[in-house]
C-alpha cells in the first residue's frame, strides 16, 4: 500500500516538473529576450565597441524639428501636424512625453499619435524627461523599434538599450545627436558627454538634446537642475544646446561663456544670427510641444540681454523686438493643452545647409497656428 501511494506521488510530481519545463509563456519570454539581445547587438553599439564612423553628408535644406513637453492631446497632435506640414525630415522630442503614471500605458498611447500622423519609419529622435523617469524602460522599447528602420549603427549607448536617451547619441544624415537625460533620468552624465562629443567633433552638425535646464536659461520659475558642465562641453564643440522642462519657448543670442551670467554668459552679436564655432554656440528652450504654456517669470525683471527671441503667455520678443509687450498683470496663468482657442503651440526647425550651403542653417520658431515667432541664420564656423 505504501508503495502505491509512493509511485503516485512521484508519477503527480514528475507530471508537475514536465509541465513547468514544457511552459509556453516560460519558453517564449526566453526567446524574446534572446532575440532583444541579438537585435541589441545589431542594432546598438556601447561606447566601448564604438568603431563605426560615419561620413554621411547633411543633404541641402535638411529640416530637423525640435520640441518637448508634449502630453498626448490635441496639442500634441497640432505639434505633429505641423511637423508634416512643414515636411521636418526627422524630430528631437526632449522628454516628458505623455505625462501618465502608468507609463507603460502612457507610452503606448503617444507611440500611437507619432505612428497615425508621421508613421512608424519616421525618424523620431527621443531624450528621457523628468515626467517618465520611473518608467523610462516602456519608451526605450518604442524608441529601439524605431530605429530598427534606420541604417545599423544610427545610435550609441554607454552601455545597454537601457541608456538610449539617457547617455546616447545617434548620427543621422550627418546630424550628431546627444540624447541625455543629465537633471532628470541616470549619473555620470559629464564623463559620457565629454567622450560622446570628443569622438564626434568632426560631425557636421551637432546638438546636444535634455530635457532639463539652468534658471538663467529658461523664462519661467523653474530651478537649476543641469548644472553648467554639459552647457560648456556642448559649447566648447560648437553644438546648439535644446533643452525643456519649461513650457515656453527662448533662444539666446551667440554665447562664449555660458554660466558666467555676470558676463551674460558671453552673449554677442546680432539677435538674427548666431554663430556655432570652438567656444560659440546658442541655447534654446523648446517646451511648447503640446502639454501647457506658461507664462515669463515677472521676478526676473526686465528680460535678460542674452536673449534674442521668447514666447511666453505674457511677454512675446522676436529678434529684440516686442511683439506682444511684457504683461504682469493679467493672464499669468497656465494655459492648458485642451484650451485649443487660446493656445498655439509651437515647434524650432532648423534647416540645415540652407539652400545648399554647407555651413549655414535657417532657423524658425512656427506655432501650430502658422506664426513664425522666431527666425535667424546659423552660421558654423567648424
Ligand atoms: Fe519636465
Amino acid at each position: 500500500m505504501i508503495s502505491v501511494v509512493k509511485f503516485l506521488f512521484l508519477t503527480v510530481w514528475f507530471l508537475i516538473l514536465l509541465k513547468c519545463s514544457v511552459e509556453p509563456v516560460a519558453q517564449e519570454s526566453i526567446v524574446t529576450s534572446l532575440n532583444k539581445i541579438e537585435k541589441e547587438k545589431k542594432q546598438l553599439i556601447s561606447l566601448k565597441q564604438d568603431s563605426f564612423f560615419y561620413n554621411e553628408k547633411t543633404p541641402p535644406n535638411f529640416k530637423v524639428a525640435i520640441f518637448g513637453d508634449s502630453g498626448v492631446g490635441k496639442g500634441f497632435e497640432s505639434v505633429l501636424e505641423l511637423v508634416k506640414k512643414e515636411q521636418a525630415h526627422m524630430v528631437i522630442h526632449l522628454g516628458d512625453f505623455s505625462y501618465y503614471l502608468d507609463h507603460h500605458y502612457g507610452a503606448q498611447i503617444w507611440d500611437k499619435k507619432v505612428n497615425e500622423i508621421l508613421g512608424e519609419k519616421y525618424p523620431y529622435f527621443l531624450v528621457a524627461g523628468n515626467h517618465e523617469a520611473p518608467g523610462w524602460n516602456s519608451y526605450v522599447e518604442l524608441f529601439y523599434k524605431r530605429l530598427e528602420h534606420l541604417p545599423q549603427g544610427t545610435c550609441k549607448v554607454a552601455q545597454g538599450v537601457k541608456d538610449l536617451g539617457v547617455k546616447s547619441y545617434c548620427n543621422y544624415k550627418g546630424v550628431f545627436m546627444l540624447l541625455s537625460g543629465v537633471g532628470s533620468v541616470g549619473i555620470g552624465h559629464e564623463s559620457f558627454i565629454r567622450s560622446a562629443l570628443e569622438r564626434n567633433n568632426s560631425s557636421d552638425w551637432k546638438i546636444c538634446a535634455w530635457h532639463k535646464n539652468q534658471n538663467s536659461l529658461q523664462l519661467g520659475h523653474k530651478p537649476s537642475e543641469v548644472g553648467w558642465a554639459p552647457y560648456k562641453l556642448c559649447q566648447t564643440h560648437g553644438a546648439v544646446v535644446a533643452t525643456g522642462h519649461e513650457h515656453s519657448y527662448g533662444r539666446t543670442k551667440t554665447l562664449t561663456e555660458v554660466s558666467n551670467i555676470l558676463k551674460d554668459h558671453g552673449a554677442i552679436g546680432a539677435n538674427d544670427e548666431v554663430t556655432l564655432a570652438p567656444g560659440e554656440n546658442f541655447v534654446s528652450v523648446i517646451g511648447t510641444g503640446g502639454k501647457s504654456f506658461r507664462p515669463y517669470n515677472c521676478l526676473k525683471g526686465a528680460l535678460d540681454p542674452w536673449w534674442a527671441s521668447i514666447y511666453t503667455t505674457n511677454y512675446v520678443v522676436k529678434n529684440g523686438e516686442a511683439l506682444k509687450p511684457l504683461s504682469c498683470v493679467d493672464n499669468l496663468d497656465e494655459l492648458k493643452e485642451n484650451d485649443q482657442n487660446t493656445i498655439d503651440f509651437g515647434v524650432l526647425f532648423l534647416e540645415l545647409n540652407f539652400e545648399g550651403q554647407e555651413k549655414k542653417a535657417r532657423g524658425r520658431f512656427v506655432t501650430t497656428k502658422g506664426r513664425v515667432l522666431d527666425e535667424f541664420m546659423v552660421k558654423k564656423e567648424n
